[in-house]
């Protein structure tokens, strides 16, 4: 088995090119386990105690092997609004699918932005979707229906979507109050022999659906717009997630944080993911770049690989999809 690690710094675990024009320095020496204490704010709060991916070679394998056929889930989460969460998850996802993977995105948001990009706007609306299969969950059903038919084709190839619906909104109380947050898990469990990669949508906030996806996750990528204000936010988004590990999820590991809208010539952002690597955050490989082409890509639901294979900003996401590892154990699971 070709096993090894494609973390942060690539494949053979070199330190990228900075992007263009960019100073920043990726910092040596962290892979694993536990961030190092920096001696900084982050050191006495929560990075000490966040697990991130490790660099244990036995628990990863080259992203197009699949070997053993496990079910990869990864949650796209950051409470805070407009980070670029449904546009990583599905573009991700259609990387994902294009590659051979047969792929799943869960749209746990009322707003259905990742519905809409993946099933257009003018396409016929799903006849059932994440609303039903929660609503399922509240009645006894003699024959309930299987997770699967819920699930959607998308235009492309191997990749299918749990449709939002906006009644989500209104049925979260019911679901808290009667203890579903478990259900997506098992939900997800029951798919694992259909798709070989799932990406899950959060809305901004952290609710209900948001807990029920870092339970159901394997790992956590988090969206980072480059601003000091989600930089404080991202220490309380890592001790909840955290939390969740600790108890309900034992297999739950941060896997790192996405750089969107990444302007390399701009001094502030680059100060501030500076800052980040400095305290020993995992820091994904390489930064998404800012494009309006990625408006045309939501207004015409067709994620970039499929718009424009060629365009940087694609480019970025194929190497960040390739940097991503994939599991073939669980260790620790819960
Ligand atoms: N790399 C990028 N370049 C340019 N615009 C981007 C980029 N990534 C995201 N955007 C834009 O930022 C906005 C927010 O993106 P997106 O909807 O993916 O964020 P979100 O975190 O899912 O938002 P919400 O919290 O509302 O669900 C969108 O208008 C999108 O077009
Ligand atoms: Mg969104």
């Amino acid at each position: 088995m070709r096993a090894c690690y494609r973390g942060r710094y690539g494949r053979h675990g070199i330190a990228p090119e900075p992007p263009d024009g960019s100073r920043i320095r990726p910092q040596s020496g962290f892979l694993a386990g536990s961030a190092p204490s920096t001696g900084r704010r982050f050191a006495g709060n929560a990075a000490g105690r966040i697990h991130f991916f490790r660099n244990n070679a036995h628990n990863f394998v080259p992203d197009d092997t699949n070997e053993g056929g496990t079910t990869m889930r990864r949650v796209v989460f950051n409470q805070k609004g407009g980070v670029g969460k449904s546009t990583i998850a599905c573009n991700l996802a259609a990387i994902s699918a294009q590659k051979g993977k047969r792929t799943l995105v869960v749209d746990l948001d009322p707003q259905g932005n990742s519905t809409q990009y993946l099933l257009g706007n003018g396409a016929e609306q799903p006849d059932v979707t994440l609303a039903d299969f929660f609503e399922q969950s509240l009645t006894f059903r003699l024959e309930p229906r299987k997770t699967v038919e819920f699930a959607a084709a998308t235009p492309f190839e191997r990749l299918s979507v749990l449709p939002s619906h906006p009644s989500l909104e209104e049925l979260q109380g019911k679901l808290e109050s009667r203890y579903k947050i478990y259900k997506l898990r098992e939900a997800l469990d029951e798919v694992a022999a259909d798709f070989d990669q799932v990406f899950i949508d959060t809305p901004p906030a952290l609710n209900f659906f948001t807990r029920s996806a870092l339970i159901a996750a394997d790992a956590c990528l988090i969206p980072f717009d480059c601003d000091e204000f989600s930089r404080h936010a991202l220490y309380a988004l890592l001790a909840n997630a955290e939390e969740i590990r600790a108890d309900h999820n034992g297999r739950l590991e941060v896997e790192g944080i996405v750089v969107n809208q990444y302007q390399p010539r701009a001094n502030l952002p680059q100060k501030v993911v500076q800052e980040l690597i400095d305290e020993g955050l995992p820091v994904l490989q390489p930064f998404l770049s800012a494009s309006v082409r990625i408006k045309e890509s939501h207004e015409l639901a067709r994620p970039m690989i499929h718009l424009d294979p060629r365009h940087k900003l694609t480019q970025e996401f194929v190497a960040l999809y390739e940097n991503l590892g994939s599991r073939k154990e669980r260790p620790g699971a819960a």
